[in-house]
C-alpha cells in the first residue's frame, strides 16, 4: 500500500478509505478502551490522531509507542468526533521502526523554551515550532527564486572562498591550509602566503555583491542567493556568522528603481509566505506572537516612507528621546535609532538614504555634496535594518579615488574596477539578509531560531 502524507490525508474524498501514514509520534493518551496517538510527520504542522482500539491491540502492544518513536499505521480514515480534529484514522496494524525511550529522549516533554531548544538543535526539528519555522523557510526560499524569475534575472552563483573584502569591514574568516603549528616564513618575517593553497591570503565571502556587479553589467540584472559569513563578535538576537543574504544587482538602474524593487520584493515575500504558509503562520501567532498576522498585513498594505538620513538624525534629535548612543549627523545608527523611527515616529517601515559617505562601503555613489552617498537601507518594526544598499559609484576617477582615499590594495580591485574601465553603466542593488526576512515572517525573536544550524561565536558544534 502506498504511503499517504499527513498533509494530505486531511481530504473529504479520502473518508472511509485505507490508508497508510508514517511519523513520529508527539503524543499518546487514552484509557483503558482506547489509546489516542498524535502522529506528525513533518509535511504539516497539523498531527493525524490514530484511534488504538484496545480490544484490537493490547497494552503490551503499544507500550513501546512513546512520544519520539516511529510508526508506519495502517487503518480506516473516519471523520472524527473530537473538537478541532476533521478526521482521524482507525489502526488496523502498525510497525514499529524505532522506539525512543522516555527517560532520556530530550523532547518528552512538550513547551520547552527556546534557549532549551537551541542546546538540543539536533533533534529541535522534531518539534512543532520548528517544523513550521523550517517550512517557511524552505517556501520563502522559493518565493525569493520565483520572484526574480518572473522579473527576468538570472540567478548568478558567486565564490563563497574569495580574496577580496566587499564591505570593507575587515571581519572576515580566514581560508587557509597553512600549518598553524608551523607558519613558513619568508625572508622578512612575513607569512608566506606563496606556500598556501591559493598562493595568497584568502577568506570566505562577506557579500557576492563584487562578483554580482560583474554579473549584471553582462547580463542585465542578476541575484545571488547564497551563504555569508561575517567574523563579528556579535551577540545580538539579529547577528549570525554564518547567514544567507540575497543580492539583486541590476543594469541601469538608480536608486529610486533599487528602492522600488526592494519594497516590492519584500511585500511579494510577505504574500507568498501568507498564501502558502498559512497553517504554520497561524500556528505561530497563536503560540508566539498574536499581533503576527496584523503586522504583515500592515507592511503588505503602506508605502514604505523614504527620507534621507539628514532628515531622520533631525526626527530623532527632535524627539527628545533619550539614546543609549547619542544622536548626532555622522553616527552609524544603531538599531535603538532605527526602530524609533519606525516603531514610534512613522509606525512604517521606512528606506533612509544618502547616508554620510564616513560610514558606508566605498563602491556607493557619491553625491555632489561630497559628504553622503546614495546609499538606502530599509528598516522594519521589530528588526530595524533587514536591508542595505546602495546605487553603484560608476564614475573610474571618482571610484579609484575612494579607493585610494581607504587604501584598499589595487591588486585586490583591478578586475573590480575594469567594470568601470569597460562600458560602465549606472547601477544599483541591494542585499536582503534573509534570516532577517525569516525574523519578520515567523515573529520569531533571536536570529538562532530562524536557521537550522545557527553559526554564533563560539558555536559550530552541530
Ligand atoms: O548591509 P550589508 O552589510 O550590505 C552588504 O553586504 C552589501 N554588499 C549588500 C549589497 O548592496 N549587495 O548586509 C546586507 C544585509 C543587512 O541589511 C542584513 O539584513 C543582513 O544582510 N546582515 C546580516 N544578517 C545576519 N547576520 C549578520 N551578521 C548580518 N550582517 C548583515
Ligand atoms: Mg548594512
Amino acid at each position: 500500500m502506498k504511503r499517504t502524507k499527513i498533509n494530505d490525508i486531511f481530504a473529504p474524498e479520502l473518508i472511509g478509505q485505507k490508508v497508510l501514514v508514517k511519523g513520529w509520534v508527539r503524543t499518546r493518551r487514552g484509557n483503558k478502551n482506547v489509546q489516542f496517538v498524535a502522529l506528525n510527520d513533518g509535511s504539516t504542522v497539523r498531527n493525524i490522531q490514530i484511534v488504538f482500539d484496545l480490544g484490537k491491540f493490547s497494552e503490551d502492544d503499544l507500550k513501546a509507542v512513546t512520544t519520539g518513536s516511529s510508526l508506519a499505521v495502517e487503518g480506516t480514515l473516519v471523520e472524527s468526533m473530537g473538537k478541532g480534529q476533521t478526521c482521524e484514522i482507525q489502526a488496523e496494524s502498525f510497525e514499529l521502526y524505532g522506539t525512543a525511550d522516555p527517560a532520556t529522549y530530550p523532547l518528552q516533554k512538550k513547551g520547552h523554551t527556546m534557549e532549551f531548544l537551541r542546546e538540543k538543535a539536533h533533534l529541535r526539528p522534531r518539534t512543532a515550532t520548528f517544523g513550521a519555522i523550517l517550512r517557511i523557510r524552505s517556501s520563502l526560499a522559493f518565493a525569493i527564486h520565483k520572484f526574480f524569475n518572473e522579473k527576468g534575472f538570472f540567478y548568478l552563483h558567486t565564490p563563497l572562498i574569495t580574496g577580496s573584502d566587499c564591505e570593507g569591514a575587515g571581519a572576515m574568516f580566514q581560508v587557509t591550509t597553512l600549518p598553524l603549528n608551523n607558519i613558513p616564513k619568508t625572508e622578512t618575517g612575513e607569512i608566506d602566503y606563496s606556500k598556501d593553497f591559493f598562493g595568497k591570503p584568502a577568506a570566505l565571502t562577506v557579500s557576492g555583491q563584487l562578483e554580482g556587479e560583474l554579473g549584471a553589467t553582462a547580463l542585465g540584472a542578476i541575484y545571488t542567493f547564497g551563504p555569508t559569513f561575517r567574523a563579528e563578535r556579535s551577540f545580538t538576537p539579529r547577528h549570525l556568522s554564518e547567514f544567507w543574504m540575497i543580492e539583486p544587482e541590476m543594469a541601469f538602474y538608480d536608486i529610486n528603481d533599487n528602492m522600488d524593487l526592494a519594497e516590492e520584493f519584500v511585500k511579494f515575500c510577505i504574500q507568498y509566505v501568507l498564501d502558502h504558509c498559512r497553517d504554520d503562520i497561524e500556528f505561530l501567532a497563536e503560540h508566539f506572537d498574536k499581533e503576527l498576522i496584523p503586522r504583515l498585513e500592515f507592511v503588505l498594505h503602506n508605502d514604505f516612507v523614504r527620507l534621507t538620513y539628514t532628515e531622520g538624525i533631525d526626527i530623532l534629535k527632535a524627539s527628545g528621546n533619550k539614546f543609549e548612543v547619542p544622536v548626532e549627523w555622522g553616527i552609524d545608527l544603531q538599531s535603538e535609532h532605527e526602530r524609533f523611527l519606525v516603531e514610534k515616529h512613522f509606525k512604517k517601515p521606512v528606506i533612509l538614504t544618502d547616508y554620510p559617505k564616513d560610514i558606508k562601503a566605498f563602491y556607493m555613489k557619491q553625491n555632489d555634496d561630497g559628504k553622503t552617498v546614495r546609499a538606502m537601507d530599509v528598516l522594519f518594526p521589530t528588526i530595524g535594518e533587514i536591508i542595505g544598499g546602495s546605487e553603484r559609484e560608476a564614475d573610474y576617477n571618482k571610484l579609484l579615488a575612494r579607493i585610494e582615499e581607504l587604501h584598499i590594495p589595487m591588486k585586490d580591485m583591478w578586475w573590480y574596477l575594469d567594470t568601470r574601465r569597460f562600458g560602465t553603466v549606472p547601477h544599483s542593488g541591494f542585499g536582503l539578509g534573509f534570516e532577517r526576512l525569516m525574523l519578520f515572517v515567523t515573529g520569531m525573536a533571536n536570529i538562532r531560531d530562524v536557521i537550522p544550524f545557527p553559526r554564533t561565536p563560539n558555536n559550530a558544534d552541530f
